[in-house]
């Protein structure tokens, strides 16, 4: 099947468009300009530059570690990248939770220093506020809801969130806010499928899941997760679209031996 690559800018109004005529929205994270300019090419709707970072990239067991300064570096790199794609940003882990008038600093400075079109930010009613001024003051926001990996702390691991009734009203509750606040689309991580298109169908902006099952208005998946370089991680809905890290090993041993054994660089290789 062929995608069709938009060829002008994804619009926060074109992803409410895309939720109204029912057409699926696809989103994948990115750290970098290489690999965000094959996933733009590829024709994603929306790039994440994760705070997953922190794990993929930097090698971190959490997100907590990373940086706001961190954040905008890679995300200048994608931005760079990303012809059609929107790119949202993650605030991260202390950038937005200390106090309103911080949180809005941070947001614009992630804005105006990466060139992003817009942040994304973990929580509900606790962070309506900070939300609420930044889209205020012309700030795009999406919303992070369920599991939120800044949170593992509280929670105690990474495992299926909002099972339980009361969870799953606050999780209903906190999203009509996010809504209602203008929020131009909200994540919902790992909860139960039948939650999630409960919160899709009560909500008029787009509703993007990851192990949220399928009535979603779309789906996002940490790239390196998908192209399966990181083989010690298949969660349940974790679906790998190929095997990459057997491609790059299997490449990087023949170049190896190729070394060792002199037949490379060969003539035709050299000046
Ligand atoms: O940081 C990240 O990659 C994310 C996705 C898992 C949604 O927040």
């Amino acid at each position: 099947m062929s995608v069709h690559v938009q060829n002008t800018r994804m619009t926060t109004a074109r992803l409410r468009q895309m939720k109204a005529t029912g057409e699926k929205i696809a989103m994948l994270t990115s750290y970098d300009f290489t690999l965000a300019s094959l996933v733009d090419e590829a024709g994603v709707e929306m790039i994440l530059v994760g705070d997953s970072a922190s794990n993929v990239v930097c090698g971190n067991q959490y997100t907590l570690p990373i940086t706001v300064e961190e954040m905008i570096f890679l995300t200048k790199g994608v931005v760079r990248a990303a012809k059609h794609a929107l790119v949202v940003c993650d605030m991260p882990f202390g950038s937005y939770q200390v106090s309103e008038e911080e949180a809005v600093r941070n947001a614009v400075k992630i804005l105006k220093e990466s060139g992003c079109d817009a942040v994304k930010i973990e929580g509900g009613e606790e962070v309506l506020p900070a939300i609420s001024h930044m889209i205020r003051i012309g700030v795009p926001v999406m919303g992070h809801l369920g599991l939120t990996p800044q949170s593992v702390n509280q929670f105690g691991g990474y495992g299926l969130r909002a099972k339980e009734e009361a969870e799953a009203e606050k999780l209903l509750h906190d999203a009509q806010l996010l809504d209602q606040a203008g929020c131009f689309a909200i994540t919902l991580e790992k909860i139960p499928a039948a939650l999630a298109e409960k919160v899709t169908k009560a909500v008029s902006c787009p509703v993007i899941g990851i192990g949220a099952g399928n009535a979603c208005d779309g789906q996002v998946l940490v790239l390196h997760d998908m192209l399966g370089l990181n083989q010690g991680f298949k969660p349940k809905f974790l679906r790998h679209f190929a095997s990459l890290a057997e491609e790059v090993k299997t490449a990087v041993s023949s170049y190896v031996e190729a070394v060792k054994d002199s037949s490379f660089p060969s003539a035709e290789e050299s000046y």
